[in-house]
């Protein structure tokens, strides 16, 4: 792999999980089921943008993993009929390994920018008269005779992702034209994706099963995909291959997946904060340690769905366990006499 292509391409995933991927992620803007009122602001964005004959606006995604930030990104660069290049925060270390990408940008071409809270400080600089001139400062020379000059860069559009927005500078949050937030899919829409994937993986699946892993899939596009895959393999080999209602709940059983799509990590979260810290309110950073897990990793997956759920409370003071989780535990008759801010 050349020096430019690790760093727009970033790390890889496994090959069978990125075929997969490639091959459901949705290509235009009618394949995105759900987030109707997003879709229509992306059309009018690409429509507007087409008949000026103009690149489009630098657009921003933010929201939890697996909602389709990635995927609406290439989505736009196939609507417009263009070339995306993808990189990531992390991966650009250098204001140099950036310049080097902006001056290979087409008119019209958009750079992915994934992780866009965790561009470095001197990278971020340059990206600020990219965005907003689209021009390159460079300094040529050292010392007294060092001069700086301005390079015109082509119409690019930058499309940056983040769960975080924020970490997001905010000069740089500004520059951003258009910002929209993805939610969490409703079940009705999360089962058309599951069909869809059913249908293009070829794999035979009643109506009842994909409701049983709809429910399951945290309103998530990509867990509903990974569990689809998981029950598929079930299927196939503890049953006749055809995914129903009982053998996808047999298989998300045997996954330690609960009814309300709920996993190990989830209920260890919960536990610890009703059974360690008396229901709360805990930092974050406590409770990670106290299940040893990343910090990060539970603010960003496994958080928004539980305050999604109304399980889990922010307060100042930090996380508190609410009634629900309670009683999704089974605490309901086991609440000691701590207080409890319900
Ligand atoms: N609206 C959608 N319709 C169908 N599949 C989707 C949709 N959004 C996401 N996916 C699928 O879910 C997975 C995760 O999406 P991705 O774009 O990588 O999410 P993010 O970048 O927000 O983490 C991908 O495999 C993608 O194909
Ligand atoms: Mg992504």
């Amino acid at each position: 792999m050349s020096e430019e292509d690790r760093i727009v391409s970033g790390q890889k995933q496994s090959d069978e999980v990125t075929n997969v991927d490639a091959a459901l992620r949705p290509r235009a803007l009618s394949d995105i089921y759900g987030q109707d009122g997003l879709v229509e602001n992306l059309r009018i964005l690409v429509e507007a943008a087409k008949s000026r004959d103009e690149s489009l606006d630098h657009i921003l995604f933010y929201g939890p993993p697996g909602l389709g930030k990635t995927s609406l990104s290439h989505v736009m660069a196939n609507e417009m009929g263009v070339n995306i290049r993808i990189t990531a925060g992390p991966v650009i270390e250098r204001a140099g390994d950036l310049a080097a990408i902006l001056t290979n940008m087409r008119k019209g071409d958009i750079l992915f920018i994934d992780e866009v809270h965790r561009l470095g400080r001197a990278v971020e600089e340059v990206l600020y008269p990219a965005m907003e001139d689209f021009a390159l400062d460079i300094v040529i020379g050292k010392g007294p005779s060092a001069r700086n000059i301005r390079l015109k860069l082509p119409r690019f559009t930058i499309i940056g992702a983040t769960t975080r927005l924020a970490l997001m500078t905010a000069p740089l949050r500004a520059r951003f034209g258009a910002v929209y937030r993805l939610d969490f899919y409703s079940e009705e829409a999360i089962c058309y994706i599951i069909e869809r994937a059913a249908t293009m993986l070829q794999v035979p699946i009643e109506p009842d099963g994909t409701t049983e892993i709809a429910r399951r899939a945290r309103g998530t596009p990509r867990v509903a995909l990974r569990l689809l895959r998981r029950v598929r393999d079930y299927a196939q080999v503890r049953a006749t291959g055809v995914i129903s209602s009982s053998v996808a709940q047999e298989a998300l059983t045997l996954m330690a997946i609960d009814d309300l799509g709920l996993d190990d990590i989830d209920r260890r979260v919960l536990h610890s904060i009703i059974d360690k810290f008396s229901g709360g309110p805990v930092g974050l950073e406590t409770i990670a340690a106290a299940i040893n897990e990343e910090a990060d990793t539970i603010m960003d997956v496994y958080e928004p769905y539980l305050l999604q759920l109304g399980f889990l409370e922010r307060t100042p003071r930090g996380r508190v366990a609410t009634k629900r989780a309670y009683e999704h535990l089974n605490y309901e008759d086991n609440r000691g006499d701590q207080p409890r801010l319900f």
